[in-house]
Formats: C-alpha cells, sequence, structure tokens
C-alpha cells in the first residue's frame, strides 16, 4: 500500500511596490527585503506543513489572472494587495467569482493611516485579515489557513 500526503496549496500573492520592500519607506515597512519575504513564508509554511507559492507583480490584470487561475489549484489564497486593496473592485470580482477562500494580509494598519486606506475591497471578499504586524501578519494567515484546513 503506498499513501502520498497532499499538503494544502496555498498561493501567497503580492501586489504593487511589495518588491522594492528593503527600500520602501523603511520606517512603515522595515528593513527586510522581498526575497527575505519569501524565505520567511516558506520556512512558516515548513513549519506548519503546508505548501506555499509566493509570488508578487505590480499588475492589477496580472492578479486577477493568478486569482483566477488558482481555482482547482490551491486551496486557499494569502492575499496582500497593496494599493490595489483599496482601488481594485476588478480583484474583489476575481475574489468573489473564484470562491477561494482568501485572507487580507498587510505589513502596516491600514485603518490608522491615511483615509484613502479605510477602503479593502478585498476585505468585503475576504474570510479574515490580518494587518500590522509585519512579516508576521502572513504567519498569522498561512497558520490560520493551516489549522482550519482551508
Ligand atoms: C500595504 C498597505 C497598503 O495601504 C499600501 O498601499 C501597500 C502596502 C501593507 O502591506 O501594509 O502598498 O498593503
Amino acid at each position: 500500500m503506498c499513501y502520498t500526503i497532499q499538503h494544502m496549496k496555498i498561493l501567497v500573492l503580492n501586489g504593487p511596490n511589495l518588491n522594492l520592500l528593503g527600500m520602501r519607506e523603511p520606517e512603515l515597512y522595515g528593513d527586510r527585503t522581498y526575497a527575505d519575504l519569501v524565505a520567511f513564508c516558506g520556512r512558516i509554511a515548513a513549519g506548519s506543513g503546508v505548501d506555499v507559492d509566493v509570488r508578487q507583480t505590480n499588475h492589477e490584470g496580472t492578479l486577477v489572472d493568478w486569482i483566477q487561475e488558482a481555482r482547482g489549484t490551491f486551496d486557499a489564497l494569502v492575499l496582500n494587495a497593496a494599493a490595489y486593496t483599496h482601488t481594485s473592485v476588478a480583484v474583489l470580482d476575481a475574489l468573489k467569482a473564484t470562491r477561494i477562500p482568501t485572507a487580507e494580509v498587510h505589513l502596516t494598519e491600514p485603518k490608522s493611516r491615511e483615509d484613502f486606506r479605510r477602503v479593502s475591497y478585498v476585505g468585503m471578499a475576504a474570510e479574515k485579515t490580518f494587518s500590522g504586524r509585519g512579516f508576521e501578519s502572513y504567519a498569522d494567515a498561512i497558520r490560520y489557513f493551516a489549522a482550519k484546513g482551508a
């Protein structure tokens, strides 16, 4: 008898300017780089017994494509849509269309920053939001799905 253990697969998507972590407003986002974030998510996933695929794009349409393609391939989505969080009905519609279980994440706490960051289209479709804890926001989201079983 041969058993294959299927790990939960989580897609971690990052939106615009997150590739500039480390040099981007370090007083807000810290001095660790995007590569550090990818490695961090990998370590958290390994420790939680799940698989992660971590990606970043500056393009709204690419985020929509990746959300659509996630259907049937990934069990859950951890999404930091960055500025598109506050503007993108297209991202919201993709989340609603695919109905993939989604956790919204942010490094900072958008609701305690400028007024225009108070609206979250992603939050209208996400089942949970983890924010304000730097890289730990991603750890919280990955562990949330690992514990829940998506
Ligand atoms: C962010 C918060 C957003 O308001 C901002 O546009 C970002 C990053 C965060 O992770 O704190 O680019 O999503």
